[in-house]
């Protein structure tokens, strides 16, 4: 169908309710920062729409850079290795950077990613994250600012998607099993 609507089961959380959360959570920001520069560092493609309302909900200037990385496949594959598809335009070194996502599912790309990010020299690195599944987990992330822990299904929309589509659904919803099957 032409509408998203149709290929979900369930919203599991409402726009009302991500916008409730990052306000908390940029209020938990603002007081922990406060004084400090911060680099926000966002996930293509999964994090823009929490980059962005994160963003604008925190009061003092932030600098946004953005990473792409590639998926470490599907699969049996577990091995965590990823590859950078787009580096930062920032140096790190002496920053304070918050890594922004979507999600947590295996864990294996925040694993990495802050691993990579840590050798750069930063003077500290955290981590933002919406969503996580602890059912999936596969690596445990140390997650800071976390909004919500959610059931180990197939979600998507607020940036999430299943094959590139459904990242424009204003909130997360479960995808129908009709729709992949
Ligand atoms: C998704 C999601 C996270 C990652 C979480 O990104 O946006 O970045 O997977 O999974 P993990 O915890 O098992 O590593 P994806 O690789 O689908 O790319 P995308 O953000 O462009 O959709
Ligand atoms: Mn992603
Ligand atoms: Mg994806």
């Amino acid at each position: 169908s032409r509408e998203i609507e149709a290929d979900l089961t369930e919203v599991l959380v409402t726009e009302q309710q991500i916008r409730d959360k990052l306000a908390e959570l940029a209020r938990r920001i603002e007081a922990d920062y406060e004084g400090r520069d911060l680099l926000l560092v966002g996930v293509l493609k999964g994090a823009v729409m929490v980059m962005a309302d994160l963003a604008r909900e925190l009061k003092p200037h932030v600098n946004m850079d953005w990473m792409a990385v590639s998926s470490y496949g599907a699969g049996t594959t577990s091995s965590g290795v990823v590859k950078i598809l787009k580096d930062l335009d920032s140096d790190l070194s002496g920053r304070d950077v918050l890594i922004v996502e979507d999600i947590i599912d295996s864990g294996l790309t925040l694993s990495w990613l802050t691993g990579n990010l840590a050798s750069r020299g930063a003077a500290s690195i955290e981590i933002c994250a919406l969503l996580r599944k602890p059912d999936a987990a596969k690596v445990e992330i140390d997650v800071k600012y976390l909004g919500f822990d959610i059931p180990n299904q197939f979600v998507v929309g607020y940036g999430l998607d299943f094959a590139e589509r459904y990242r424009n659904l204003r909130d997360v919803a479960i995808l129908a099993p009709h729709v992949y099957s």
